[in-house]
């Protein structure tokens, strides 16, 4: 059957074409001289039946390509992809598969996300994902789907989210779709006043854990935090290119991974920026107690006393995972200077902080804020 998008949500044309059948038969049965069903009898009422017939097949199939795509955003495919399977939201047989006594909105079952962390990866937004679902109206997905680059019916995502109650708000996770255009876009197809929650920190600390990750990929390491020796040395031979036999930085790779400003131009291009919050790192690490409220209204959640401190010397971030779980993670990368200073490798950082210098002055004018990198 084919499907309609409206008002952000979906429903299924299958109303739409009663309707238009009914008035289109109408119609054109006024349209038909009176004079052809007297005279003709039985067949004229047939032959103006079945031309009324292909009127109704025209239209309806006018009408529903016509609606198969709303805007030139979306393309044909994504449409399917995103329409394919749905309903209003996961069906009831699905969702409540336990105790009928209680009403559905006493009975936890999956929600559409209404909000989503859209990245970027390496700047610690899984951590943030974690401390955020502590919030008792909160219920943060931690299963990657991968439903926005994938090929997924939105059925099966839908029915990967956490069970939660009607009040509560669904948050998704997927730290590269911010990278993405045709991801974005694909969010926007699903819900185009969705909230989105983007995390940014310090370009040279996402350097040093995109780094740390590759080492890790590669087998060099299994540890979860690498020793700086080793991670600026391989940062030394995989971070600069030869230039006119001149070692230089290689820009192409460090503002891949740094310049955050590239990405969100296309994100504020396609959501409202009353809908993206985009938090710093390090200043809900320093500043927890106003960086949680802000979030919280942003979500339109109540106020939660989310607890979180951040040893930086240690690198040590605890948080409460629920009201009464508390849980503690190192996030090494968030001093960056300690790494290059235990490596012996200041005039590396000074380099480095050089390139991102200019970008970061850039993204601080668009964002009108001024982070502390
Ligand atoms: C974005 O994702 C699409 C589909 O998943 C892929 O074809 C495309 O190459 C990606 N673009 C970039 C810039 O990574
Ligand atoms: C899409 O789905 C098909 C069939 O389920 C699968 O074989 C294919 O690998 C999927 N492609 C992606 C990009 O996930
Ligand atoms: C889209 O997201 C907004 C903001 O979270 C929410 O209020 C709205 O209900 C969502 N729409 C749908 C169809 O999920
Ligand atoms: C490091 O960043 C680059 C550029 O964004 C990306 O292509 C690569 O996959 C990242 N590596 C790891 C291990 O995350
Ligand atoms: C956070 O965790 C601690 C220790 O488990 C607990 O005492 C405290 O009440 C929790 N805070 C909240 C707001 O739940």
């Amino acid at each position: 059957m084919a499907m309609s998008m409206k008002d952000g949500s979906f429903s299924t044309s299958h109303h739409h074409f009663h309707y238009h059948h009914g008035r289109v038969l109408t119609q054109h049965r006024m349209l038909v001289p009176r004079r052809h069903r007297v005279h003709r009898g039985n067949h004229g009422i047939i032959t103006a039946f079945a031309a009324s017939c292909v009127v109704i097949v025209l239209v309806t199939y006018f009408e529903t390509s016509r609606m198969l795509i709303p805007s030139k955003v979306v393309t044909r495919s994504d449409l399917h992809q995103l329409t394919s399977g749905f309903t209003k939201d996961v069906p009831k047989k699905e969702e409540q598969p336990v105790n009928t006594k209680f009403p559905s909105h006493l009975t936890p079952h999956p929600h559409r996300p209404s909000a989503m962390m859209v990245g970027f990866s390496h700047c610690s937004g899984n951590l943030l994902a974690s401390a955020l679902s502590a919030h008792p109206d909160v219920v943060v997905n931690r299963r990657s789907t991968k439903f926005f680059s994938g090929n997924q019916s939105l059925r099966w995502y839908l029915s990967q989210m956490p069970p939660s109650l009607d009040h509560h708000v669904t948050v998704d996770v997927g730290l590269s779709y911010v990278t993405n255009r045709t991801h974005l876009k694909r969010i926007k197809a699903y819900n185009e006043s969705i909230k989105i929650i983007v995390i940014v920190c310090n370009p040279i600390s996402r350097l040093i854990a995109n780094q740390s990750e590759f080492l890790r990929t590669i087998g060099k390491t299994k540890v979860e935090s690498l020793e700086s020796k080793i991670l600026v040395h391989s940062m030394k031979s995989t971070l600069y290119t030869e230039v006119d036999g001149k070692r230089r930085l290689d820009a192409h790779k460090l503002s891949k991974i740094g310049d955050f400003f590239q990405f969100l131009v296309d994100l504020f291009l396609l959501f409202p920026r009353k809908n993206v919050l985009v938090v710093e790192r390090n200043r809900l690490y320093k500043n927890p107690i106003s960086q949680w409220a802000g979030i919280y209204k942003f979500l339109g959640v109540p106020p939660y006393r989310q607890a979180t401190t951040f040893d930086q010397s240690s690198g040590e971030l605890c948080f409460n995972v629920s009201s009464v779980q508390r849980s503690c993670v190192k996030d090494p990368y968030v001093d960056v200077s300690r790494v290059f200073r235990e490596a012996d490798a200041t005039s590396m950082q000074e380099s480095v902080r050089n390139f991102y210098r200019p970008l970061n002055k850039r993204l601080y004018m668009y964002l009108e804020d001024q982070f502390d990198w």
